[in-house]
């Protein structure tokens, strides 16, 4: 199978269909067990499906890692008003490349993630935004969708069961900030995607004003498989703080970069050398950003110390975000590449908050000075003063987005920024 690279330390759970496109087809797919766990799950009450997630540990995939089977348990206990489950296939963030696999590859997995989760949390909706640019997978979801209803493992009274859930596949409307949870209900309802003020959280109050749950992709994707096997079955990978197995998203300067599924608390350097196959021409390796490109970047020294959960990565200074590892070599030139981070961060800031609007702006102009060989000292700690005024301060965490790697790479690479700075605006500041 010529799925572009499989390493054989993988444990592939949820990536088993990539590469094997008659994973696709309905029928194999209901040979190869598909659709047991939902309708194992429709035979257990909405609170038992949330237990046995819970048992699992499962994190949230999307970049925070928060609990799901915690998450699903705020819901509202009675179904006066409509619930909504949504699947947040958006998938912008630079580095990512994971939850369109999955939709690709395997998208009754999905659907069936989706409607175990749509049944634990009362809803008769499900609404999965899938990022517009994703032409293929729309497509492919849209397909499966329509086999998946014929079927009759979606819609009206699901395997003769009574329980009756729709699923909806919506095209985004083409913006990072969509895939902002709040951001991403407003486009569902048709406005612009501007992110809201939480509380209310979407438990309360989500879209179209009703309770909502909202998952990423790959979290979903891992639903049927511990509905199937139980939580405790899905511990044996990970660690106790972060249980199972995780898509890594690899690319940079690597061998075979690829989407790569690993037991959480793997070794990070392993993954560049051995899973990857090493930096190509045998060159040093000089940063990594673990979790796409919203997280702080490490030095190679961190990257040695580093294991792939989400305590693991914050020993080191940084964070798993969606673990989008972006690998670069000695060649690579930090400032630059911080400078296109926050020229994307800034291009798709949705101007609501002054500190991410102001700050991205700003951040983008003096990086952009210093690359151009015309900054000075002083620059460095303006840059450090304003990113610090953009954390903790917005609607959402963009902003601390762009903080994360200007503030890192100033800690880390200080050097190179200096580098950039002439002798003669080398005194003052800093
Ligand atoms: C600016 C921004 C963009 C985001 N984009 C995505 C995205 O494309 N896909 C995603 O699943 N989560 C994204 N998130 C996280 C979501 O807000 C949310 O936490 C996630 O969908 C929850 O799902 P989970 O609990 O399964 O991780 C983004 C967050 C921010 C602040
Ligand atoms: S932090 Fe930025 S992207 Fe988020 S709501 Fe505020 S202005 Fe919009």
């Amino acid at each position: 199978m010529a799925y572009p690279y499989v390493s054989e330390r993988e444990t592939r759970v949820i990536s088993r269909g990539f590469g094997d496109p008659m994973q696709r087809v309905l029928d194999i797919y209901v040979q190869r067990g598909g659709y047991g766990a939902l309708r194992k799950a429709l035979g257990l009450s909405p609170g038992e499906v949330i237990e046995e997630v819970k048992r699992s540990g499962l994190r949230g995939r999307g970049g925070a890692g928060f609990p799901t089977g915690l998450k699903w348990s705020f819901m509202p206990k009675e179904s006066r008003r409509e619930h909504y489950l949504l699947c947040n296939a958006d998938e912008s963030e630079p580095g990512t490349f994971k939850d369109r696999e999955l939709m690709r590859w395997d998208p009754h997995q999905l659907i069936e993630g989706c409607l175990i989760a749509a049944h634990a949390i009362r809803s008769s909706h499900v609404y999965i935004y899938c990022r517009g640019e994703f032409f293929e997978a729309n497509q492919i979801l849209a397909r499966a969708l329509e086999d998946a209803y014929a079927g009759g493992f979606a819609g009206d009274d699901i395997m003769g069961s009574g329980r009756s859930i729709d699923v909806t596949v919506v095209q985004g409307a083409g913006a990072y900030i969509c895939g902002e949870e709040t951001g991403l209900m407003s486009s569902l309802e048709g406005k612009r995607g501007l992110p809201r003020v939480k509380p209310p959280f979407p438990a309360a109050v989500g879209a179209f004003g009703a309770p909502s749950t909202i998952n990423n992709v790959e979290t979903l994707a891992a639903v049927p498989h511990i509905v199937s096997n139980g939580g405790d079955w899905y511990r044996q990978w990970g660690t106790e703080r972060s249980p199972g197995t995780k898509l890594f998203c690899v690319s940079g300067h690597v061998n075979r970069p690829g989407n790569y599924e690993l037991p959480l608390g793997f070794p990070l350097q392993e993954l560049i050398d051995d899973v990857c196959g090493g930096i190509p021409g045998g060159k040093a390796l000089k940063a990594v950003i673990p979790g796409g490109s919203s997280v702080p970047l490490i030095d190679a020294a961190d990257t040695r110390a580093c294991a792939l959960d989400y305590e693991g990565c914050l020993e080191v200074g940084t964070m798993l975000g969606c673990a989008s590892v972006i690998v670069m070599d000695e060649s690579a030139d930090v400032v630059k590449q911080v400078r296109r981070m926050a020229e994307f961060y800034a291009h798709e800031s949705c101007g609501q908050c002054t500190p991410c609007r102001e700050g991205a702006a700003w951040t983008v102009r003096i990086l952009r000075r210093i690359e151009a060989g015309r900054g000075t000292m002083e620059d460095i700690d303006t840059l450090m003063e304003i990113t610090q005024g953009m954390v903790g301060t917005t609607i959402c965490v963009l902003s601390d987005s762009v903080a994360a790697p200007v503030q890192s790479s100033i800690e880390k690479f200080r050097d190179e920024y200096l580098s950039l700075i002439r002798p003669e605006h080398r005194v003052g500041a800093a």
